[in-house]
């Protein structure tokens, strides 16, 4: 299994994704890391980790879809068979999506269908909520939708700022997102409608 990881920032779920397989608890090939952002730092870890860095840059191009292909032939040069989106600051195009329909996975700092977009830790923070979490789903059309493969949930305590919610849910996600990718790749994923089963 052949994973590509699309990264826009600092790469904290990639190092995670990196130390699973390097653990053996990952069965996985890294192949790949692209990032649309010259300066992620997640493009030095792939680099330190021996792991092909691609940098594309969107502003070479006048559409989506001409960066898109751009990532395609990057993909295919390397027979990806699965997208790990880790902190990937662009929606993609549903016609992108479609190409790899199921095989685009995607991490998100809350409890969907709850605050969705960029910004769900600060938003649920501010909310108010008791209960936050994480959720891992397959990536469809919709920004922040498709169908849900694992959800944790952190309580929120009064004693908690953004920062000490914000290292909860960055530890949980490095625990939970090496899991999913190992469902995926052991096979163990039954998407039914919405509904994900884990065999
Ligand atoms: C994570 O919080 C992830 O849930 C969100 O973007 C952040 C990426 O962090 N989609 P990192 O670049 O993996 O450190």
């Amino acid at each position: 299994m052949k994973i590509a990881v699309f990264a826009s920032g600092k790469g904290t779920n990639l190092a995670a994704i990196i130390k699973a397989k390097d653990k053996g608890f990952l069965d996985v090939d890294i192949s790949l890391v692209i990032s649309d952002n010259k300066k992620a730092f997640a493009l030095k870890r792939a680099q330190r980790a021996g792991i092909k860095a691609v940098f594309i840059d969107p502003v070479r191009f006048l559409e989506r879809e001409e960066f898109e292909q751009e990532i395609i032939k990057a993909l295919e040069q390397e027979a990806i068979d699965l997208i790990v989106l880790a902190g990937f600051m662009r929606i993609l195009s549903p016609s992108f999506v479609n190409r790899f329909q199921n095989k685009i996975l995607n991490i998100h700092p809350a409890l969907l269908p709850a605050f969705k977009g960029a910004h769900a830790i600060k938003d649920a923070f501010d909310y108010g909520v008791k209960v936050t979490g994480v959720t891992v789903h397959f990536v469809d059309e919709n920004m922040d939708h498709g169908p849900i493969i694992l959800q944790k949930a952190v309580a929120v305590d009064e004693k908690d700022s953004l920062e000490t919610l914000e290292s909860k849910i960055h530890k949980l996600e490095h625990k939970i997102y090496p899991e999913a990718i190992r469902l995926f790749a052991q096979g163990r994923l039954k998407i039914e409608g919405r509904r994900v089963k884990i065999a």
